[in-house]
């Protein structure tokens, strides 16, 4: 009897887990994707654990009761605040992008600091976090990556999802914002003695500006690795997923709770491909 094809919901408050969705495809053959973005209630940033965590467990029982045996949250913040509270309301497996991302990020760090020893400055190798507000509140990177023995700091960059969404991924404004961003997180490191040497993109729609924020870094005279949570979360999932089901393209099917044409226009610049049809979704207030 052929095996029944793995079916993976990808969930993200909006378009920015498409760059989960984007790294998923090519290392998941033959699986289907179901990816439901929360575009009418976005930014999740922003907002308390209380809601963030309704929010997400809806999408999450819109993903289980639409056929998916896997759920990937690739909302850095949603998998902060809610991870636990969507555990505990859906019967399928769930991954997070932030234990992969602190797993990359721990990973980087040994390469470029092999035996966390302080340096001539004294200052402890660390990873800096990028992330938005609600995520850095939480602390849940800092947790994961303590848990894995190492040190993080944590920066929001509440300024950097409306750049991205508003297209200016190369633009004079973009590269000031992530100046003032970075050399703040930097001097605020090295005043507790910490000094990055690997940089988290924390936030799904960081991906995106990797390029800028590895330039910015050098221009600071950091030369931290950027490593991609997204990309991490990825690889994870893929591991799970059946050998003999891995034949044929992975194909993918997309629900919106906005705009349609608004994320198939927006969503394809994170997917990098076209989306040929995004379908409506109404979950309530
Ligand atoms: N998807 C969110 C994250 O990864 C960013 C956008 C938002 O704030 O909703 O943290």
């Amino acid at each position: 009897m052929p095996m029944p094809q793995p079916t993976i919901g990808v969930f993200d408050s909006g378009f920015g887990g498409l760059t989960v969705l984007r790294a998923l495809l090519p290392l998941a053959p033959g699986t289907h994707f179901l990816y439901l973005g929360d575009t009418a209630r976005l930014p999740y940033g922003a907002k308390s654990q209380t809601t963030i965590s309704r929010y997400a467990v809806e999408s999450s029982r819109f993903l289980e009761d639409h056929g998916c045996d896997h759920l990937v949250i690739a909302c850095n913040t949603a998998t902060a605040l809610a991870l636990p509270d969507i555990r505990d309301h859906v019967g399928i497996a769930v991954t997070g992008v932030i234990e992969p991302g602190a797993r990359a990020a721990a990973e980087a760090l040994a390469r470029v600091s092999p035996g966390d020893h302080a340096g001539e400055s004294g200052a402890v190798p660390a990873i800096l976090v990028l992330a938005t507000a609600a995520t850095v509140q939480s602390h849940a990177y800092r947790d994961t990556c303590a848990a894995l023995g190492l040190r993080a700091y944590e920066k929001a960059c509440p300024l950097l999802v409306p750049l991205v969404e508003e297209g200016w991924t190369d633009h004079p404004v973009l590269r000031d914002v992530l100046r003032i961003y970075l050399r703040e997180a930097l001097e605020e490191m090295r005043a507790v003695g910490l000094r990055a040497e690997a940089v988290l993109l924390g936030c799904t729609h960081y991906p995106l500006i990797a390029d800028a924020i590895r330039q910015a870094l050098r221009e600071l005279g950091s030369d931290a690795e950027v490593v991609d949570s997204a990309a991490a979360t990825a690889r994870t999932v893929a591991a799970t997923l059946p050998v003999a089901a891995t034949t044929g393209p992975a194909t993918f099917a997309c629900y919106a709770t906005d705009s349609v044409e608004k994320f198939a226009r927006l969503g394809s610049v994170f997917l990098q491909r076209n989306i040929p049809e995004v379908h409506l979704l109404d979950l309530g207030g």
